[in-house]
């Protein structure tokens, strides 16, 4: 056993090193010698555990008991209903549980038993993106933007372009050697997060590892995304969109002013040019004096789906199949914007949508650089999930800002860029012109309608929330549920995202983070000063912050009410079949109507995060608490008052701290 083992990790390796040797020096186009990044030089990091050592053995999503999912619909359902509108919804939950549901629960079962390799929530999750017919931006895509780098001379646009555009492509490398780390989150990273443990666990067959893992408490995570990171983009198609997948892509897309270039980055042996090369080809990008295009066909991403598919396919009836291939095979997508940055908001709206004609909103990623060398990532969301692109961020982060591959100053290597770099042209003719204006009309109309605020709560945070034993998640949602509730008087749908990326396939699950906890609570605190003693007010903090625990701990192990309810659904809709009454309840559609939709997110590499509002009438939540603070990056359009609502989530988080540090409130 233990040779058969040695052989399978013996032979991984050896057939990497044998590939690695074969590439030697080549000569470019210009007939210079140039040295290529070859053997360590090409990747991030070589981790001894190869990448894919979990995805074998990671455990499969399960399917929660159909009793326990109705129990959890219910008692999400509680704070948002009156007592007859519960009764009703009881009844059809519990006709459901013991009738159709049953049968559905009973066939998704058995449907899942016969897919291993996936979970049972892959296809309705990837259909439930790619056939939205909405506009992906704003509706869909995230961003996430960097942290300056802390070395001031770093941040210049050029500079930090080419840097990016490196470690990206090292990223993209160390992935597909194998090399890139596995994801894993460590429990007790002081015994899992080791040397010596790695090397021991790297001879456990993939079969196995990941019982090796978990058995000091280590949950690697699944990385059956990450290949969509790159050479990817989502294609519109009438109906269902497509996700697509170049192995072959060599090359960068680069929009400046709307114009869109391309530049091969690997040779044909997928050897990355010298970072001074990258760098003479981007420089030559940002003083390319062509004029912005009169139609930027940027513009079409952001328009509704079918409309976009059925103007793709004017596109290439016009002629223009083979440079939109360019387009979607591209590594991914670098926009290079004009305009410095203001503040923070500006921020926010510049990298959530911009202003249409520098992007491209389908690519599975593109990495957007302002003059001023502020950066940020924005993502299409069907092929994948936060982790994955955050994961990817950290380390181009970090090898940015640790260990650049150019520095200040570093001369740009005497390439013919005229040649390599060419920009796109397209054929457009009457009808495809107004499209184009008619999307742009779309867009402005849209991106004008969208408010975004941020806020920091500086009295306090993580630290001093776990001091008073309370969970700093569970107390930042609590302080949402206070603020509308002071704002506007009701208790509302309340998403929170959790990944449950522990598991093979798995994408996320909803938190409810309304509940008749947080709501008695919230109810509490807003009543007169002196109704509650602090004394209660803490004991029902406590109450919120356990209940949310425990919604968390379920949640990431699969065990929500959403994704199951969701799945069944999407079962009965592909039969011949009514659909069940349990889905036909205006309470159902109410608890999917999310008012509150929000995620979390801290990372030393981000700054900022943040979406858009998933309904006309919601707010779209970004926050992070940090040790010491506590921050909230909130988008609204016109229906809610965002800077409202910022200024009662100040109140409450300030509440809340009065109260734990013993005094009343006022
Ligand atoms: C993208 O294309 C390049 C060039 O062919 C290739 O080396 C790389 O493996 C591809 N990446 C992915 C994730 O498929
Ligand atoms: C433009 O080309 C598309 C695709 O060939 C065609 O459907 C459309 O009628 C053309 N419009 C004009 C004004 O020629
Ligand atoms: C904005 O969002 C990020 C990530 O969600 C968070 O860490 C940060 O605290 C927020 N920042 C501000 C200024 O509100």
């Amino acid at each position: 056993m233990a040779l058969l083992v040695a052989g399978v990790g013996e032979l991984g390796w050896t057939v990497r090193v044998s590939s690695r040797l074969r590439r030697g020096p080549l000569v470019t186009a210009g007939g210079t010698a140039l040295r290529r990044y070859t053997t360590g030089d090409e990747y991030l990091h070589r981790s001894i555990v190869p990448t894919m050592h979990y995805q074998k053995s990671l455990p499969r999503l399960p399917i929660p008991k159909l009793e326990d999912t109705i129990r959890r619909y219910l008692a999400a359902q509680r704070p948002l209903l009156n007592d007859d509108q519960y009764r009703n919804t009881e009844k059809l939950a519990q006709n459901f549980q013991s009738g159709v549901g049953k049968e559905l629960h009973a066939e998704l079962v058995a449907q899942d038993k016969k897919n291993k390799h996936t979970s049972y929530i892959s296809r309705p999750w990837f259909d439930m993106y790619l056939s939205a017919r909405d506009s992906v931006v704003l509706n869909f895509n995230p961003f996430m933007s960097f942290n300056p780098d802390p070395k001031p001379d770093y941040n210049n646009q050029l500079l930090r372009a080419a840097n990016m555009v490196c470690s990206a492509v090292r990223f993209m490398k160390t992935l597909r050697a194998g090399f890139l780390e596995p994801e894993v989150f460590h429990l007790n990273p002081a015994k899992s997060d080791t040397k010596s443990f790695k090397k021991l666990i790297r001879w456990v067959p993939p079969s196995l590892s990941w019982y090796g893992a978990y058995m000091v408490n280590a949950y690697p995570l699944d990385m059956s995304q990450y290949f969509r990171l790159f050479n990817s983009t989502r294609i519109p198609r009438f109906g269902c969109d497509e996700l697509f997948t170049d192995k072959k892509g060599h090359h960068l897309l680069v929009m400046r002013k709307g114009n869109m270039y391309v530049f091969d980055i690997l040779d044909r042996d997928g050897n990355m040019l010298k970072p001074a090369e990258i760098l003479a080809h981007l420089r030559y990008i940002l003083v390319d004096s062509a004029p912005p295009p009169d139609f930027p066909l940027g513009f079409l991403t952001s328009e509704n789906r079918d409309v976009w598919a059925g103007l793709r396919e004017k596109l290439v009836e016009m002629g223009n199949g083979e440079t939109l291939a360019l387009v979607d095979s591209a590594l991914f997508c670098l926009c290079l914007d004009e305009e410095p940055m203001r503040d923070h908001i500006h921020i926010s709206h510049n990298m959530l949508h911009g202003d249409g004609a520098n992007r491209w909103f389908d690519k599975s990623f593109s990495i957007i650089i302002v003059k001023d060398g502020t950066a940020a990532i924005n993502f299409e969301h069907s092929w994948g999930d936060g982790v994955a692109v955050l994961r990817f961020q950290n380390e181009v982060f970090k090898e940015t800002t640790e260990r650049p591959q150019l520095n200040p100053g570093t001369p740009m290597a005497t390439v013919d860029s005229a040649t390599a770099v060419r920009r796109l042209e397209f054929r457009l003719n009457g009808t495809l012109q107004n499209s184009i204006s008619k999307a742009k009309e779309n867009f402005k109309s849209a991106i004008s309608k969208l408010t975004i605020a941020a806020m920091e709560f500086k009295k306090g945070g993580k630290e001093m929330l776990k001091e008073k034993k309370l969970s700093p998640d569970a107390v930042v949602q609590l302080a949402f549920q206070m603020a509308f509730l002071r704002q506007y008087g009701q208790t509302v749908a309340t998403y929170e995202s959790c990944s449950t990326a522990a598991f093979r396939h798995g994408r996320t699950e909803t938190i409810r983070s309304a509940t008749i906890h947080t709501q008695r609570c919230a109810h509490a605190f807003l009543q007169q000063p002196g109704r509650y003693s602090v004394e209660e007010l803490r004991s029902m903090l406590t109450e919120c912050s356990k209940y949310h625990n425990k919604l968390t701990r379920e949640a990431a192990m699969g065990q929500g009410f959403d994704r199951h309810l969701f799945a069944l659904r999407y079962l009965a809709n592909s039969k011949d079949m009514a659909l069940p009454s349990l889905y036909q309840d205006p309470a159902y559609a109410a608890i999917n109507h999310n008012i509150l939709s929000t995620s979390t997110l801290t990372s030393p590499a981000v700054r900022l995060g943040g979406f858009a509002p998933v309904v006309p009438d919601g707010f779209g939540v970004g926050y992070g608490v940090h040790e010491e603070w506590i921050g909230c990056n909130v988008s609204s359009y016109p229906a809610r008052d965002v800077e409202e609502f910022l200024r009662c989530v100040y109140k409450s988080l300030d509440d809340i701290f009065s109260v734990l540090e013993g005094k009343s409130i006022s």
